[in-house]
C-alpha cells in the first residue's frame, strides 16, 4: 500500500517518496517483500501515482491504482483485479512501514503456513502504543479484531498490543472480506483492519504473530518518525560496516547511506556524511566534516577536514583537503595532492599532479605531475559559453596565475608567476605574461609618526 498521501508529514512529497538513509522508503519496503521471492507484486498507487511509479520503476512490479483515495481497505481492493485467479496467500505490507526485514518476514509466513492459516496479522507491543490500531482478543485469547486509535474506546486504548499493518490473508477470502467493509468510523475511511471482525463473523479463525523487535515496525507518520527510522537505519549501517572492517571513530556522528560502500582499514573521522552512490577504498582516512555525495574513492585516499566532494573520482594514493571542494566530473589521479581552498569542475587532474593552495580549476585537462601555484585560476566562462585549459605533463604553473581559456600550454612548460596567459604555450617553453616590474626613487618618505586620525583625513 503506497497510496496514502501522509498528511501528518505536512510535505509535498508524498510519504512513501520520502527518503530514509538516502533511499526513499518505499524501496525498502519493496525489498523486503521481494526478499520472498513472490510469485506477483502489486503496488497501490494513488497520491503522487506517477511520481512513486516512477521512482520504483521495476519490471516485477504491477501497479494498482488507487483513485479516489479512501482508507487501507479501499486500497487493497483496488487490487482485485490483478490477483484475477491467484488464489494463493498474499502479504501486506504498509509503503510506510520501512524496517521490517526479510528474516521476520519468512518467520511470518512460516508461521501462517505451519498453521495452515487464512488470516494472520502481524502485532507487537511497542513501549507506546498511541496512534496504533488495538488487537483486541476474545476471553479465550484469540484475535477478533482491530480497533483503531482514533475510534477505540478508553478501556480499548489500554490495550498494549497493536497492529503492525502487516497481514498475511489467503487471496478469495481477503477480497470477499473487504467486499463487506464499510466506512462508519471517525476517519471516514474504509480500514483494512475491518476485515478481521467480518472474518470473526464468519467464524474464520485469525491468528496473530507478534513481532518480537517492535523497532522493526515503526510506521512512518510524522517527521519524528522519519528520522527515528532513518536513525535505525543508518546504526544498522554502521554496525555493518564496522563489522566489515571499517573503523567509526564516534559511530553515532557518521552518516551513510544504504547504498554507499566503504572498504577495510579505512577511518571515518566524527561529522562525515557520505551519500548516494558513494563507493570509498580500502585505507582510507576520512576526516571530520566531510561530505561526500556520489563520488568514487580509490585505496590509500586522505580526504582532509570540511571537504565536499560531489559525482567526483579519486583515485589511489590521492589527498584532497582541508576544505576543497571536488564538484561533479572531476577526477583526481593517483598521489595527486589537491590543497586547501581548490576548487576543481569537470577537471582531470593527471598522476603526482599538485594543486597544493587556493585554486580554481574549471573545464580543464591537467597531465601528470603538474605543478599549479597557489591562486591559480582558470578563466574558463567568457560570459557566453565555457572554454578548456589543457596543461600538459610536467609543467610548473607559478602562483597567481590566469589561463583565459581556450588555451593549451605544452609539456615541460613554466608559467610565470602572476602570468595572464590568454594564448597557447609551446612544448618546453617559459611563459611570462604580466608587466614588467619598474622601480622609482620616492620624492618624499611616508611620515612614519602619523596618527591613525592624520592618515583618515
Ligand atoms: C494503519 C492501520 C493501523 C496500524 C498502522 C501501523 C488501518 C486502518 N490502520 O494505520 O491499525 O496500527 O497502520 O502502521 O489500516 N494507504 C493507501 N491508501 C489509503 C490509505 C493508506 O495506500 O487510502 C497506505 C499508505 O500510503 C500507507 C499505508 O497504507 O503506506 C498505511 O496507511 P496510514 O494512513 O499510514 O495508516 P495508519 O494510520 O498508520
Ligand atoms: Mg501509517
Amino acid at each position: 500500500m503506497a497510496a496514502g498521501k501522509g498528511k501528518r508529514m505536512k510535505s509535498d512529497l508524498g510519504k512513501v517518496l520520502h527518503r530514509a538513509a538516502g533511499r526513499p522508503m518505499i524501496w525498502y519496503v519493496l525489498d523486503a517483500a521481494r526478499s520472498l521471492g513472490p510469485e506477483k507484486t502489486v503496488m497501490v498507487v494513488g497520491h503522487q501515482a506517477e511520481a512513486v511509479r516512477e521512482t520504483v520503476a521495476s519490471g516485477d512490479v504491477e501497479f494498482a491504482l488507487q483513485e479516489p483515495i479512501l482508507g487501507t481497505g479501499h486500497a487493497v481492493a483496488a487490487a482485485r483485479d490483478l490477483f484475477r485467479g491467484f488464489s494463493g496467500q498474499i502479504l501486506i505490507l504498509s509503503g510506510d512501514v520501512p524496517l521490517i526485514t526479510p528474516e521476520t518476514l519468512r518467520e511470518f509466513s512460516r508461521f501462517h503456513l505451519d498453521r495452515s492459516s487464512r488470516l494472520t496479522v502481524m502485532t507487537m507491543r511497542p513501549e507506546n502504543p498511541a496512534g496504533f490500531g488495538r488487537i483486541v482478543r476474545d476471553e479465550a485469547g484469540a484475535v477478533v479484531g482491530i480497533v483503531e486509535d482514533g475510534d477505540a474506546h478508553e478501556d480499548q486504548r489500554a490495550i498494549k498490543e497493536v497492529n503492525t499493518g502487516m497481514y498475511l490473508v489467503e487471496a478469495t477470502l481477503l477480497f470477499s472480506l473487504l467486499e463487506r467493509i464499510h466506512a462508519d468510523n471517525i476517519q471516514g475511511e474504509f480500514y483494512l483492519t475491518d476485515m478481521l471482525h467480518e472474518a470473526t463473523k464468519d467464524n474464520v479463525p485469525i491468528h496473530g504473530f507478534e513481532l518480537k523487535d517492535p523497532l522493526e515496525a515503526i510506521g512512518v507518520n510524522t517527521r519524528s518518525d522519519l528520522a527515528r527510522v532513518s536513525g535505525v537505519l543508518w546504526n544498522r549501517i554502521r554496525e555493518d560496516l564496522m563489522e566489515s572492517g571499517v573503523t567509526l571513530l564516534d559511530p553515532a556522528r557518521v552518516y551513510v547511506d544504504y547504498q554507499v560502500r566503504v572498504g577495510y582499514d579505512t577511518v571515518i573521522h566524527p561529522s562525515v556524511t557520505l551519500a548516494g552512490a558513494t563507493e570509498i577504498g580500502r585505507d582510507c582516512v576520512i576526516e571530520s566534516g566531510v561530505y561526500i555525495t556520489d563520488s568514487k574513492i580509490g585505496n590509500g585516499v586522505h580526504v582532509r577536514l570540511g571537504s565536499r566532494l560531489d559525482h567526483a573520482l579519486v583515485q589511489d594514493g590521492a589527498s584532497v583537503g582541508p576544505m576543497a571542494h571536488l564538484r561533479p566530473e572531476a577526477v583526481i589521479g593517483k598521489n595527486a595532492r589537491i590543497g586547501n581552498f581548490v576548487e576543481i569542475k569537470k577537471t582531470s587532474v593527471g598522476d603526482g599532479s599538485k594543486a597544493a593552495h587556493l585554486t580554481y580549476l574549471g573545464d580543464s585537462f591537467i597531465g601528470k605531475d603538474v605543478n599549479i601555484g597557489c591562486g591559480t585560476i582558470t578563466c574558463n566562462y567568457d560570459g557566453k559559453t565555457k572554454h578548456r585549459t589543457t596543461i600538459r605533463d610536467r609543467c610548473f604553473v607559478g602562483s597567481d596565475v590566469q589561463f583565459v581559456a581556450p588555451v593549451e600550454i605544452g609539456a615541460e612548460s613554466v608559467i610565470g608567476a602572476g602570468s595572464t596567459i590568454t594564448v597557447d604555450v609551446p612544448p618546453r617553453s617559459l611563459a611570462v605574461a604580466r608587466a614588467k616590474q619598474k622601480n622609482y626613487p620616492l620624492r618624499k618618505r611616508p611620515e612614519p609618526n602619523s596618527s591613525d586620525e592624520d592618515r583618515k583625513s
